[in-house]
């Protein structure tokens, strides 16, 4: 059993100020230059506070390496529903980090085991994330981890989970065209982030908080995996609280 500590804000826009006051300090202790960020409508708020005080002058993205955590299989980076066109629009596009310190998962990639092997090599390269932001799904995934997924994997492909498909239905015009495939960094690489911040908000988190809570590590909820980790910092929507 792991003892965790949660930080409960008030509603997502005191939830987007902790988050990005989190991030922040990291930045300017100098402590993170290696980040992996997801997408989601959760992030969105801390997204928007990171870019402002960016372009304020209070924080600067200069020394990172920016890698994003995961993407739909089968889809372009311009096609505006993929985390390619999300982390331009909320985030680097926004900032001051030039190309050759992004790295994001492509979903038309012609070779999707190879991109996997080169993000690993990336991710090697900035020497391991000193950083990984993570949202929630409703199914207890973290990236595109889904229920059941061995958790010595770094990056690769997986079959996006049925509850996974339908969360994500509403961006697309019909069942057919719901992706099934997704690219993700794996938990292998996430648990070793020397920091984690988690994020959780919406009422269809609250099985897979409550999971969290717990504090017993379980494969059918793999946000558990986390529960080990020495540095996890999580930031909760007050409403997600137990009663
Ligand atoms: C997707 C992403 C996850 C994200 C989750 C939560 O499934 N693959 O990385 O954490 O959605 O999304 P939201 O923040 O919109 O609830």
């Amino acid at each position: 059993m792991t003892k965790l500590n949660v930080t409960w804000a008030v509603d997502r826009a005191a939830m987007a100020k902790l988050a990005a006051n989190h991030v922040s300090a990291w930045l300017l202790d100098g402590s993170t230059t290696s980040l992996a960020l997801p997408t989601g409508d959760t992030p969105i708020g801390m997204y928007e506070e990171l870019s402002q005080r960016c372009q304020r002058g209070e924080i600067s993205f200069g020394d990172t390496k920016l890698f994003n955590l995961d993407e739909y299989v089968g889809m372009s980076p311009e096609d505006p529903r993929s985390y390619h066109a999300f982390m331009r629009r909320h985030l680097i596009d926004r900032i001051d980090a030039s190309e050759s310190q992004v790295h994001l998962l492509r979903g038309d990639a012609p070779d999707a085991e190879e991109q996997c092997r080169a993000f690993d090599r990336a991710i090697e390269a900035a020497g391991g994330i000193d950083l990984a932001v993570l949202g929630l799904g409703a199914n207890g995934h973290i990236a595109f981890n889904e229920p059941g997924v061995s958790w010595d994997l770094d990056t690769h492909v997986v079959a996006l989970d049925e509850r996974t498909r339908q969360a994500h239905r509403p961006n697309f015009p019909d069942e057919a065209s719901v992706p099934s495939t997704g690219v993700t960094m794996g938990i292998n690489t996430l648990r070793s982030a020397r920091k984690v911040l988690l994020l959780c908000a919406g009422e269809s988190k609250r099985e897979a908080m409550a999971a969290l809570l717990s504090g017993r590590e379980d494969p059918a909820w793999p946000v558990t995996s986390l529960l080990g980790h020495n540095d996890l910092v999580v930031v909760a929507e007050e409403t997600l609280m137990p009663s």
